[in-house]
């Protein structure tokens, strides 16, 4: 059997380095492609992206092949894009010809080509955005405003760390919540207590799925999808959450559905839902069940950890760099004092704040290779010839890094977003969120977010770190599909 189970294993090694050979022969013959490091049989270029943190192999190679290059994660070509000029010319100058969505092996695995975020038809994706940008605007309906979502769980926040009673906790546990709370409310109509076990359930398969992907293991998969697949390892975990949360979306739909009042929509999935029964004469409708289950997961796998990850990566700047904190501390009293919540309109009146809000979103960093695009057409970029669904990764990290887009580009430094009269200084290469048609589908929530939470927080305690701040470690603990930081504790001190 041992034997049977070798020979098959080395016929399908064979059979795969032969397509492979022919494949890449075929592509690279096709000639006038981006340079790039010559990529081995089956391991493409893994030995120049080995090293477990692929954003800064990807960008060292930018050193010796320039701007735009081409490198083979396995045996998927995918061209890389970095530096404010390049970047913007992908995702907006020349926006459409990059606007399907790239391979993420292990998310595609479940997703195929379905749902806002995933698919690459662009008309199917051009009728789910569409729909899902105006819902999301909309909820609760016309009822109450996404401010009003996310200033109530500022207020649920305060009130539970308020019971910490200054001692050192671990920040996940009730900003992963919060904002887990915000999307939760938005796309099935609820929030949950911060005790409530569906609530933990489901942070809980969010962040560590994220956490994978972005680990060694999920790396290694995103590089060699069909051979890990049937590797055991740490990795495997990634199917196993990423199926438990498509149950839990399943689960939560069919609830939504039990229950509808079609003159009474409660949230995103009650939306969706009439949208499929107005649409279901129409026999080619993007909006059915797959697309349902798919987007939903999508926008609520997207909105959670992401702001999560964003708030308390904010909270450990904030004790790494006290004098920062004291002067954003000294704009709230000023302008917003201890006697009202913050609004998102305050900002204005808040250079100070708006810029050190904008100097964590670049610093952290934290989608670092963008999510990848696809290109939808055979086109010529920079005189080079891309053919039509080729993978492209927009660095995202290259151009909130660039240093000709920012006076300093390496350190923490609200400067980075101000005047030299103190003003808030727009900067054109500030896209943590990407750009073009195919932005965050969150762009506007996390605006609301990031205000409301850091500075009814900061208005509220001042935050005491569990070591001094020079040894607190604000480099990520992972760095991958996205940058996570390390675990810490802290102390929330009543004001
Ligand atoms: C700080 C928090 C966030 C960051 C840094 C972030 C970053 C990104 C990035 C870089 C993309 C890729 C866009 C592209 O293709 O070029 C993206 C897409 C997306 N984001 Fe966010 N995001 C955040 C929060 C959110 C939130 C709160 C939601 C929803 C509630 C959300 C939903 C989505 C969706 C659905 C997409 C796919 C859009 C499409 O393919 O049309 N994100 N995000």
């Amino acid at each position: 059997m041992l034997y049977f189970l070798e020979d098959v294993s080395l016929l399908m090694s064979l059979v795969s380095c032969l397509l492979l050979f022919i494949s890449c022969k075929h592509f690279w013959r096709k000639g006038n492609l981006p340079p790039g490091p010559t990529p081995l049989p089956i391991l493409g270029n893994y030995l120049q992206l080995s090293k477990g943190d692929i954003v800064t192999s990807l960008l060292k190679l930018r050193e010796k092949y320039g701007e735009v290059f081409m490198v083979y994660l396995g045996s998927r070509p995918v061209v890389v894009v970095t530096g404010y000029k390049a970047v913007k010319e992908v995702l907006v100058d020349r926006g459409d010809d990059f606007l399907g969505r790239g391979t993420v092996p292990s998310l595609t695995f479940l997703f195929k080509d379905y749902g806002v975020a995933s698919t690459s038809d662009m008309e199917i994706w051009r009728a789910l955005r569409r729909f899902s940008v105006s819902t999301m605007k909309s909820f609760g309906m016309g009822k109450r405003s996404l401010e009003d979502r996310v200033e109530e769980e500022a207020r649920c926040l305060v009130a539970k760390l308020k019971k910490t009673k200054e001692s050192l906790v671990d920040p996940q546990q009730y900003f992963g919540k919060a904002a887990c709370n915000v999307v939760f409310a938005i796309m099935f109509g609820n929030r949950h207590d911060y005790d409530d076990t569906e609530l933990l359930y489901v942070i809980d398969l969010v962040h560590k799925t994220l956490f994978l992907i972005s680990s060694r293991w999920g790396q290694l998969n995103e590089m060699f999808p069909q051979v890990m697949r049937f590797i055991p390892g740490r990795h495997q975990n990634i199917f196993v959450f990423m199926k438990e949360l498509f149950h839990f979306v399943e689960k939560r739909v069919e609830m939504n559905k039990k229950t509808l009042d079609k003159n009474n929509p409660r949230d995103y999935v009650d939306a969706f839902l009439i949208k499929m029964e107005t649409e279901n004469i129409n026999p080619t409708t993007e909006f059915h069940m797959t697309n349902l289950l798919c987007s939903t997961m999508q926008i609520f796998f997207a909105g959670v950890e992401t702001t999560g990850t964003t708030l308390i990566y904010a909270l450990l700047l904030f004790m790494k760099y006290p004098d920062i904190t004291a002067k954003v501390h000294n704009e709230i009293e000023k302008v917003i004092g201890r006697n009202r919540c913050p609004k998102i309109q305050d900002r204005s009146q808040m250079p100070f704040t708006d810029a050190v809000i904008h100097e964590i979103q670049r610093f952290i960093d934290l989608i670092p290779m963008g999510l990848p695009r696809k290109t939808t057409e055979d086109i010529t970029y920079r005189g080079y010839s891309i053919p039509k669904h080729t993978n492209v990764f927009p660095m995202l990290s290259s151009v909130l890094k660039d240093p000709v887009c920012f006076p300093y580009p390496n350190e923490f430094n609200p400067k980075n977003f101000l005047d030299e009269n103190g003003e808030f200084k727009k900067n054109d290469a500030f896209i943590p969120l990407s750009a073009g048609k195919r932005i965050c589908l969150g762009e506007s929530l996390v605006r609301i977010e990031l205000f409301i939470f850091l500075t009814t927080i900061l208005q509220n305690f001042d935050l005491k770190p569990s070591v001094t701040p020079e040894h607190l470690d604000i480099t990520p603990d992972v760095s991958g599909l996205g940058n996570i930081p390390k675990l810490f504790t802290m102390a929330f001190i009543p004001r």
